[in-house]
């Protein structure tokens, strides 16, 4: 039988799995530019470019620098530390020593930023 401790944990974690996350309004992302907000299980990245808004697992998958440090430029992230670049939209990785970031669905509820706490990929 399993403890209701562990049950409670599994039934909490399904639940996150479930639950758009807040990310802000649109206003106060696009004046920021970036935000790092709670995901499921990682930081999540969100940043707003030539006005849609896109969010990344906030660990560069090549060692794990903060991505939202990074720069976009063209639709490009460009994490600052080794200069691995991704597609800010789908997370495809560009150089072939790096892998691909996870992205995020991003939806937008009157003016509402929410994040899907399941990556695409
Ligand atoms: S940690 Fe991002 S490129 Fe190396």
């Amino acid at each position: 039988m399993q403890p209701l401790g562990s049950l409670n944990f599994i039934i909490g974690r399904v639940i996150r799995l479930l639950e758009l996350i807040h990310a802000g309004s649109l206003k106060t992302l696009g004046d920021e530019g970036v935000r790092v907000i709670k995901g499921a299980s990682h930081a999540i990245a969100v940043f707003v470019h030539e006005n849609q808004v896109y969010a990344v697992d906030n660990r560069c998958p090549h060692m794990g620098f903060p991505l939202h440090t990074g720069s976009i430029c063209d639709g490009i992230l460009t994490c600052h530390w080794h200069h691995a670049r991704f597609d800010v939209k789908s997370g495809g990785t560009l150089d072939p020593w790096a892998d691909d970031v996870s992205a995020y669905p991003v939806e937008i509820k009157e003016d509402e930023v929410w994040v899907h706490p399941v990556p695409v990929k």
